[in-house]
């Protein structure tokens, strides 16, 4: 079977995406510098999977290292997760995002072009469609304003893509806006494990519920929606990373050099419905309060799946209960996260 190259495949989506890869009889490669990740993923990996995984501790803009990589392996396709993730961290630190970010998809592409690798699965966000409150977002919906550093680099990225591709049209290339991925594997191995205070919700709840975080404060409960508090369109990990390979199959096929797809469930789900699902997942109540709106936030985000299901093939499977028990299962197992 075909090897997939997974750059920052130690990650929380990477992981679940080569445990998908391989449930498909692909072949997987690791390129991660562990920037936000660590090395006992591994580990959980091969309890999982029953088999080790070749694993570069490369840094995605270090092109003699990258080069490597592609050197000693016959890759067929790439998914690139690698990159700088933090939203609230990215406003801080913009260059550290626009020059990892975007120089590390530039080094993808420049060793895809010497070693003759043409399929590529970018991980993009729906962040890309800005304030727009024009929902559900289909994969036609205008790109928006950003609002932060790390939502302007996927943009930048996408349009870096489009222009390659023209260049190379033999490229076959995916987009995929990922909506809110949330939850873990089964297994309760792998799943978020984000270095210091989560800034996202559901690894924020998680922590509440286990204790090790006091009380979650819900960011505003004064919004135009059913319950006041923001509604997002929350996709199970799994669901998501089995969308990468609906993904990797559909290159196969692809007439057009690039494509884009929303990965979402096309349902919202409002703050105040994620806690009520946690709560019965983790059987008790989640200490909460209401404070003040948190600034770049949107009301309502939520896709349209129509497409990702017409051409994909790619329908999500879990709700947000399997979203929740499984999240509650990863972090009852590992109250403290990975050590490494
Ligand atoms: C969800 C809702 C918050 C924390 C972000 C990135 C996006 C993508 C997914 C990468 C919002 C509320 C949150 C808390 C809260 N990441 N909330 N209290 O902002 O929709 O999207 O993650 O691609 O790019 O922007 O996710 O989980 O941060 O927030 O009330 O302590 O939960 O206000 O309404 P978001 P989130």
């Amino acid at each position: 079977m075909p090897t997939i190259l997974v750059t920052g495949g130690n990650g929380y989506i990477g992981s679940h995406t080569v445990i998908s890869l391989f449930n498909s009889g692909y072949d997987v490669v690791i390129a991660d510098n562990l920037a936000n990740s660590k090395m006992e993923v591994q580990n959980r990996l091969k309890q999982i999977t029953g088999r080790e995984f070749k694993f570069y501790n490369v840094d995605c803009c270090d092109e003699a290292a990258l080069d490597k990589v592609f050197g000693e392996n016959r890759i067929d396709s790439v998914i690139h997760f690698a990159g700088l993730k933090a939203v609230g961290e990215s406003v801080r630190m913009p260059l550290e995002y626009y020059s990892n970010n975007i120089g590390s998809m530039i080094t993808v592409l420049k060793c895809m072009e010497k070693h003759g690798v043409k399929n590529l699965v970018f991980s993009s966000s729906a962040t890309v469609y800005g304030m727009s409150e024009d929902v559900p977002f289909t994969e036609a919906s205008p790109l928006g304003t950003c609002t932060n550093p790390y939502g302007w680099t996927k943009w930048m990225i996408e349009q870096i893509l489009r222009d390659y591709a023209v260049a190379h049209p033999d490229m076959r290339i995916c987009l995929l806006r990922y909506f809110n991925p949330v939850g873990a594997h089964e297994s309760g191995l792998i799943g978020e494990d984000p270095k210091g205070i989560p800034n996202n919700l559901f690894p924020y709840i998680s922590k509440v519920a286990g204790g090790t975080l006091e009380c979650l404060t819900v960011f505003g409960d004064d919004y135009d929606t059913p319950d006041g508090t923001c509604l997002r369109d929350y996709i199970h990990v799994c669901d998501l990373a089995d969308g990468h390979v609906k993904a990797i199959e559909y290159l196969a096929k692809a007439d057009e050099p690039v494509s884009v797809f929303n990965l979402g469930t096309g349902k919202g789900t409002s703050v105040k419905e994620a806690v009520a699902a946690f709560e019965k997942a983790c059987g008790h109540p989640i200490n909460h309060v209401f404070g003040a709106r948190r600034p770049g936030d949107i009301a309502v985000c939520y896709a349209s799946t129509e497409k990702a299901e017409r051409v994909l093939g790619f329908k999500a499977k879990y709700g947000i209960d399997e979203m929740c028990s499984s999240c509650w299962k990863w972090q009852t197992m590992n109250p403290e996260g990975l050590k490494d």
